[in-house]
């Protein structure tokens, strides 16, 4: 762990670039880092502003370790085409991502009339090319750094130089977790009230990571495939048929997050662990409630919540000064992120190793075929 910068994502300057015809256009490259939420978010109450129907809580990795790089590139060649190459492959833009660019083209338009003489970027081609350095759509958040990443790197191509929290509502737009990845350590997203405007709608540090230096996430890789259904996708389909979502918003998750805010704050490890498992295990809950059902979890994330809830028994059995050693969380996929003190990764980390041995690999490609890559 470093200390924490300013800001998780850095924005690489806006560079003047040719094309191979000659022209002269603008380039600006970024990177992101990925949050895993402690209060999971799952179900909008109001899609075309992406307003959740809870509030939640991550904490922000470190960005050397899983990281978004995108690079957008304002082509001299008029138009409202946005073309995006995602680790190498060219893919269609959601929606979402089309209102992100559409939002943001809007914003530079009004500089552009603002400012007489500012060059005209606003109705230009746009080219993003992105790559994660982790798994995309499997449960790892590559949305949130995605989705972060792309704001800030148009923000720098396009020559906006917007506040972070203005950014960090426009991320929203792309993917909701996203707008938490536009600040570092401890971070809210407040549902908030506001349906029309959603402007109480947004993400606020709670603490920088310095707060509590000793917490650290293992990330536990079961499968690198891409998920059968996409976060978007699922959490829709809980909202239309899970009455128990509705019993989570109203009843549990307000309370929860004001529990694990005081957890940060007085840095206690039990209650941040106890919270952080039972709100995972909450929202696999809903996802089963879900009609037809959704499975993120598979026999290893199983097999890991086994061994985590053993070790933590075992451990703490004579010394009762503490309940857990390590907490578990799972996102929308099947692998694990635990959350522990750094003083005790070497425990852990021989532990999982030991239960869940890591085949070794003659090269990179038998590896990346063995834990599903070579798929993508
Ligand atoms: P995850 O659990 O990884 O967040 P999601 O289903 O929420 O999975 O989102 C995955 C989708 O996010 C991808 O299919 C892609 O559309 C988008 N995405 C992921 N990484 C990036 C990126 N670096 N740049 C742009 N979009 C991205
Ligand atoms: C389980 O932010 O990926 O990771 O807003 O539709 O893009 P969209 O969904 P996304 O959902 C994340 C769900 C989660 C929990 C969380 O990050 O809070
Ligand atoms: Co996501």
């Amino acid at each position: 762990k470093k200390q924490a910068a300013a800001s998780p994502v850095e924005a690489g300057s806006n560079k003047r670039a040719r094309e191979t015809d000659g022209a002269v256009t603008h380039e600006a490259t970024a990177t992101a880092p990925v949050n895993i939420a402690v209060i999971k978010y799952w179900g909008k109450r109001n899609e075309a502003l992406m307003l959740p129907t809870n509030s939640s809580l991550s904490l922000t990795l470190d960005q050397d370790q899983l990281q978004s790089r995108t690079s957008v590139r304002v082509r001299a060649e008029r138009g409202d085409a946005v073309r995006l190459w995602l680790n190498g492959r060219e893919e269609k833009l959601s929606a979402r991502m089309l209102n992100l660019v559409a939002a943001m083209r809007r914003l530079r338009r009004e500089k552009e009339e603002e400012a007489k003489g500012a060059e005209e970027l606003a109705s230009r081609v746009l080219h993003v090319a992105s790559v994660n350095n982790f798994p995309t759509a499997a449960g790892l958040a590559s949305s949130a750094s995605g989705l972060a990443c792309l704001a800030v790197a148009l923000d720098a191509a396009l020559g906006l130089d917007l506040p972070r929290a203005q950014l960090s509502a426009l991320a929203r737009l792309g993917s909701g977790s996203a707008c938490r990845s536009l600040f570092g350590g401890f971070v809210a997203w407040d549902a908030g009230v506001n349906n029309a405007t959603g402007a109480d709608s947004v993400a606020r540090q709670v603490a920088p990571e310095t707060h509590w230096p000793a917490m650290c996430a293992l990330v536990l890789v079961a499968s690198a495939d891409q998920k059968e259904m996409p976060s978007s996708r699922g959490m829709q389909a809980t909202v239309d048929t899970s009455p128990l979502l509705l019993h989570r918003a109203a009843h549990v998750v307000p309370e929860r997050m004001r529990a694990i805010e005081r957890a940060i704050r007085d840095t206690d490890f039990d209650a941040f662990a106890e919270l952080t498992m039972r709100d995972s295990n909450q929202f696999h809950a809903v996802c089963l409630d879900t009609f037809p059902p959704i499975f993120y979890l598979n026999s290893v994330s199983q097999a890991v919540i086994a061994l985590v809830t053993r070790y933590n028994e075992l451990k703490h059995a004579k010394d009762s000064s503490r309940r857990f050693t390590a907490a578990y969380t799972f996102d929308a996929g099947p692998n694990a992120v635990l959350y522990l003190l750094k003083e005790d990764v070497p425990e852990v980390l021989r532990l999982v190793n030991a239960f869940f041995p890591h085949p070794s690999f003659a090269n990179d490609n038998d590896r990346d075929e063995y834990y599903g890559q070579a798929k993508k």
